[in-house]
């Protein structure tokens, strides 16, 4: 895998990996911090009775407010602001008018284009009550991607991010999903690397400074595996186990990584506490 400075490459991927400068980290940060602050007002949102449909209203007035872009609408196809995966929906669920219920958990995935730059995040919600096994799930889900971005070190290895991930979680029975990965972000939606959430140490390609990237991991209480819904797009777990996933993106840094999309009102881990 070859790297090129961002300013030279082409705004495609075109299989290299592109290194960022402090003027796009800058607009990396005010991309994020939108997606951010839209996934904040979810927290505020999600309760039972609202339906999908109402969340991707809430997306699209706030993007468009702040004079961004949905990245989702219109993508190969996709209609919506945000992705909406409930239960056993791994990713890619679209809204809908079917309010949610107590007791439902429910992914919600936001990327916005801002002066160019795309901010992808995700974060899950807690339908009113729910289960102490999806309360597990979510947070072990949490905590992967946490322990995954901690990994990034310059000098160190993509697939250093993937084992992190993995070793924590298949010793607790749960699975990592294969099917879908993180991947390099910047004014291009899906980039080079891909971001693989299961892997081994010191394989892959060599992090250095100035790359810029989601981690995403997508953890089942069952199997790993997925179906993809006749919709073309749905994905949901073959066994119809709950599945949970966050998603971060972040740009590595001389010493470590710089969170682009953390919540400015500390909604990091549920339970959010709502004021
Ligand atoms: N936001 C998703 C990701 O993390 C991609 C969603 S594409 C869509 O990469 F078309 F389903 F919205
Ligand atoms: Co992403
Ligand atoms: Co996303």
């Amino acid at each position: 895998m070859n790297y090129v400075e961002a300013a030279n490459a082409p705004l495609r991927k075109n299989g290299q990996i592109k290194i960022y400068g402090p003027e796009a980290f800058e607009g990396m940060r005010r991309a994020g911090q939108l997606a951010a602050r839209i996934l904040d007002a979810i927290a505020e949102l999600v309760k039972p009775g609202i339906t999908t449909a109402a969340i991707d209203d809430l997306v699209y007035e706030m993007t468009t407010q702040a004079g961004a872009l949905s990245a989702t609408m219109m993508y190969r196809g996709y209609r919506y602001a945000v992705c909406t995966s409930i239960n056993h929906v791994v990713c890619h669920g679209m809204p809908s008018d079917k309010p949610l219920r107590e007791g439902d958990i429910v992914n919600c995935d936001v990327t916005v284009i801002l002066d160019g730059w795309y901010g992808d995040s995700s974060r899950m919600y807690a339908v009113g009550e729910i289960s102490r096994k999806a309360e597990r799930l979510i947070e072990v889900t949490y905590d992967s991607m946490m322990l995954g971005i901690e990994a990034i070190k310059p000098g160190g290895h993509i697939g250093d991010i993937g084992a992190a991930i993995q070793e924590f979680v298949e010793p607790q029975r749960m699975s990592v999903v294969r099917d879908f990965c993180g991947h390099g972000v910047g004014r291009v939606f899906h980039d080079e690397p891909n971001i693989l959430h299961f892997g081994t140490r010191g394989e892959g390609p060599k992090i250095v400074p100035g790359m810029i990237f989601t981690v995403e991991p997508m953890i089942n209480l069952g199997k790993p595996h997925v179906k993809v819904l006749s919709d073309g797009w749905t994905a949901v777990t073959r066994d119809r186990s709950l599945t949970a996933q966050f998603e971060h993106s972040l740009g590595v840094t001389e010493t470590g990584v710089e969170i682009f999309t953390l919540s400015p009102k500390g909604y990091h881990k549920p339970p959010y506490n709502i004021p």
